[in-house]
């Protein structure tokens, strides 16, 4: 039975390849994508959302706009330093442009009607700030029985990247973030950058991938600003594909090893604004000292066959469009 599944985005180039590895892929039903700002603004993030499923051929695929900003504070920054100006290494425009419209419900509208409307549960891949989640569970409680399970490309379980604490996605809105994790709704997966990046992509991968056809080159083609940030944070010509490692264990739970862990937000000003402090100590002497407002347990990624995640990325985004004979390619 494929996995049915949501992503909410803030493209972004990882999330372009997040995107069009469950729009290319066979056992996964893409019920529809959200958009959330974040790496760049909220009508950057859409438009490159939309693109990236036009470049697959998934014309069939509603994309509707969520959330402008996080819930209660501002915005502290985007990361156009990691992205580039238009969150696609200034390539968005190069993109095919999507024949179908914008969804005209906003994005948690869409989310809330697709959970109502299907028969089984729905996994949810959110891959950007957590806005459009926490306002989707706070405004639809009755829903959260159809969710399936929250995949959540964010967090650190040792330093962060946005800050020295805190990793960009849970920075980006830290209630939301607290909202999702400690609301128990539903059961929620964190797929946290200490994972991510060692999964990371060498040159030999980009070059594969390249050369695979035209979805690899065009996807290629999105790194530029990316691969050069990634140099400088790897110490190697390499990229981290943080939100395409959440959605493969999106798509194929088990993907990813997890342990149970009870996670805390920091919600505060000071410098640990965003951080996830996961309980690792043994359980028993969690338990010997547990408080009455614990954190709740949730599943975090720990570890994964890289190898092998790797390798399944590469066949996974090698593959052609899934519309026979349509060129997914203007000017690249
Ligand atoms: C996360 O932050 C964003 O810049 C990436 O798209 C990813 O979702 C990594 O910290
Ligand atoms: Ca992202």
């Amino acid at each position: 039975m494929p996995t049915k599944l949501i992503i909410d985005t803030d493209p972004g180039v990882d999330d372009a390849f997040a995107i069009a590895l469950a729009a290319l892929a066979d056992d996964v039903e893409l019920l529809g994508v959200t958009s959330v700002y974040g790496n760049v603004p909220l009508s950057a993030t859409t438009i490159n959302a939309r693109r990236v499923l036009a470049l697959c051929g998934r014309h069939d695929v509603p994309v509707a706009a969520g959330a402008e900003r996080p819930l209660v504070h501002r915005h502290p920054n985007e990361a156009r330093y990691v992205h580039g100006a238009d969150g696609l290494s200034g390539r968005s425009h190069a993109l095919p442009e999507p024949t179908r419209d914008l969804d005209e419900r906003d994005a948690v509208t869409l989310l809330a009607d697709l959970l109502d409307a299907a028969d089984e549960p729905v996994t949810i891949a959110p891959i950007g700030p957590l806005t459009n989640i926490a306002t989707l569970l706070a405004a639809h409680p009755r829903l959260a029985g159809k969710i399936a399970r929250i995949v959540i490309m964010g967090g650190a379980l040792g330093h962060g990247n946005s800050t020295a604490a805190a990793e960009f996605n849970i920075w980006s809105d830290p209630e939301a973030a607290h909202r999702v994790l400690a609301g128990g709704q539903a059961p929620c997966v964190l797929v946290p950058m200490d994972l991510t990046y060692r999964c990371a992509v060498d040159a030999v991968w980009m070059t594969e991938l390249a050369g695979s056809g035209p979805i690899g080159a065009a996807l290629d083609a999105l790194t530029p600003d990316y691969r050069e940030h990634y140099r400088g944070a790897l110490g190697w010509d390499g990229m981290v594909l943080h939100d395409a490692v959440a959605v493969a264990e999106a798509i194929r739970p088990g993907t990813l090893q997890t342990e149970r862990l009870p996670v805390q937000v920091e919600c505060g000003f000071g410098p640990g604004r965003g951080a996830t402090h996961a309980d690792r100590r043994l359980p028993a002497l969690r338990a010997s000292s547990a408080e009455p407002d614990a954190a709740p347990e949730i599943d975090v990624a720990v570890d994964t066959d890289l190898d092998g995640l790797r390798a399944q990325l590469l066949s996974a985004l090698r593959v052609n469009s899934r519309v026979p004979g349509e060129d997914p390619l203007r000017t690249l």
